[in-house]
């Protein structure tokens, strides 16, 4: 379709309370205006011009070059925002849709609909509409008597007539360019805000030209507008509702889809199981067959099949099939586990390799740690890292095994099928097949305990 779209994004956000642009606040992990321009791609839409406020730095970092800008340098209202366009949209004949940047739960299939009943109707306007319970906060649709569209009332400006209207204006319209621009010109800020609002255009293209058509949708909750941090979590809830959902329909299992969090980015395969309390975050890519929880958190993790994860956190590493993590553990960033790896309890693993068929079964910490294949870390292994100012590796070869509670000092290389003894401090490299034993040797005292006995009794007797 040769449909262009504004996304409003300028506004101040004051009702949010943050330092944070509003439009930046995430929804199931993704910035808010990500899932706006997301539904605006999937419906077709080719150009996306945002209006966004003179420090938006944070806006541009989020969408990047994918969409074009334009800068409103003061807030003067909705109106005044998309007036910002004008020149930007100068060669653009067709329609245009204008969608505020803080509205995200509109599905693309809706966005679609609107642009096609516009076109259908051939008219210069049309505006969404939905009916909701409690209509505080939004504008108030009035009808004329034949009901049709006759203006939008803001709350602000609504006289208690206006205000028990039901029906709002949820702020995504279609326009036709060139009457829409005329026309904007024409509004004043003569309401209680001293804004221009965009939907005084409404009356005045009705007088013009026809009256804006209303395309009523039945979903309200498509409609929803986010201005505060409650309305951000009414947002979240039900877009997780609908991504559990999509899920599960896509051969998910999830024990308690209630306890089980699972954002936008998010890819699953078929037969994964999720178990309660479990967070997938970020890009997290599950393969077949993998099951996450009871509390675990994955965070731009990517699992291969039959992945087995427990009360765990992984955090942006690569787990191969087969590998078992947990409980009480934390893989950090960086990490690359090998397939039939296994990161059992109490360990914590940051930027290590970890090579297949190789364990880490207990109370364990490798930092910057090549780890190679069918390697046994004992239980306490911890390699020193870290100087205080920089950092160093620690080489594990294949078939290596360390003893228990051992100290790997690195920069250190332990060779192919050698040993370390348990209770080791190792600081220098041990070669393949060698067995490294950095500990004093055993003295057994004989009799010990019973000098020990009369020693006490003495002292005793003297005091
Ligand atoms: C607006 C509508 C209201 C509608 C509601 C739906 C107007 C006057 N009111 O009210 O009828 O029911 O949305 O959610 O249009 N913005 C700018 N520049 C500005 C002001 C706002 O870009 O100068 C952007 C904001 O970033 C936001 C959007 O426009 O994304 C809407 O602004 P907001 O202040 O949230 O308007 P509402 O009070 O929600
Ligand atoms: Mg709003």
């Amino acid at each position: 379709m040769t449909v262009a779209a504004v996304v409003l994004a300028a506004g101040k956000g004051t009702r949010m309370k943050s330092d944070i642009p509003k439009v930046i606040h995430p929804i199931c992990g993704r910035p808010m205006v990500s899932h706006v321009v997301n539904s605006l791609r999937k419906a077709g839409v080719g150009r996306i011009i945002v209006v966004i406020g003179p420090d938006s730095e944070q806006i541009k970092a989020t969408l990047g070059s994918d969409v074009e800008y334009v800068v409103q340098r003061e807030q003067l209202g909705t109106g005044h925002a998309v007036m910002q366009t004008q020149a930007t949209l100068k060669n653009h004949s067709g329609s245009l849709l204008v969608i505020h940047g803080d509205t995200p739960l509109y599905r693309a299939e809706t966005l679609r609909e609107l642009v096609s009943f516009h076109e259908r109707s051939g008219g210069i306007g049309t505006v969404l509409t939905v009916t909701v319970d409690n209509p505080s906060g939004y504008g108030r649709i009035i009808r004329d008597a034949d009901g049709k569209l006759e203006r939008i009332v803001e709350e602000r400006d609504a006289t208690p007539e206006d205000a028990v209207v039901s029906e709002i204006n949820s702020g995504t319209y279609v326009f036709e360019c060139e009457p829409l621009f005329a026309k904007l010109g024409q509004i004043k800020p003569e309401n209680v805000q001293n804004e221009y609002y965009l939907t005084d255009v409404v009356p005045i293209i009705g007088q013009e030209y026809s009256r804006v058509q209303i395309f009523h949708h039945r979903d309200a909750e498509e409609a929803l507008g986010i201005n505060n941090r409650v309305q951000l979590a009414e947002a979240e809830k039900v877009m997780r509702n609908r991504i559990r959902e999509h899920w599960m329909l896509a051969g998910v299992t999830m024990i308690d889809p209630a306890n089980t969090y699972i954002d936008a980015e998010a890819e699953l395969e078929q037969d994964v199981v999720l178990l309660p309390f479990t967070f997938i975050e970020g890009h997290t890519q599950i393969s077949a067959g993998s099951v996450i929880g009871p509390f675990a958190r994955l965070k731009d993790a990517k699992l291969g099949k039959n992945v087995v994860i427990s009360q765990a956190t992984v955090l942006d590493s690569i787990l191969e099939a087969g590998c078992l993590v947990g409980p009480y553990s934390h893989i950090r960033p960086g990490c690359h586990l090998g397939e039939g790896a296994k990161v059992g309890g109490f360990c914590e693993i940051k930027n290590t390799i970890i090579g297949s068929g190789s364990k880490v079964p207990h109370l364990t910490y490798l930092g910057d740690t090549d780890v190679g294949d069918k390697v046994n870390i004992g239980a306490g292994t911890i390699t020193c890292n870290y100087d205080g100012h920089n950092k160093y590796r620690t080489i594990i070869q294949n078939e290596a095994f360390i003893g228990s509670n051992c100290n790997l000092v690195a920069p250190i290389e332990i060779g192919t099928g050698a040993y370390v003894a348990a209770g080791s401090t190792i600081t220098g490299d041990i070669p393949p097949g060698a067995l490294g034993v950095a500990r004093n040797r055993q003295r057994n005292i004989p009799d010990w305990t019973k000098h020990r006995g009369s020693k006490r009794r003495s002292s005793k007797e003297g005091s």
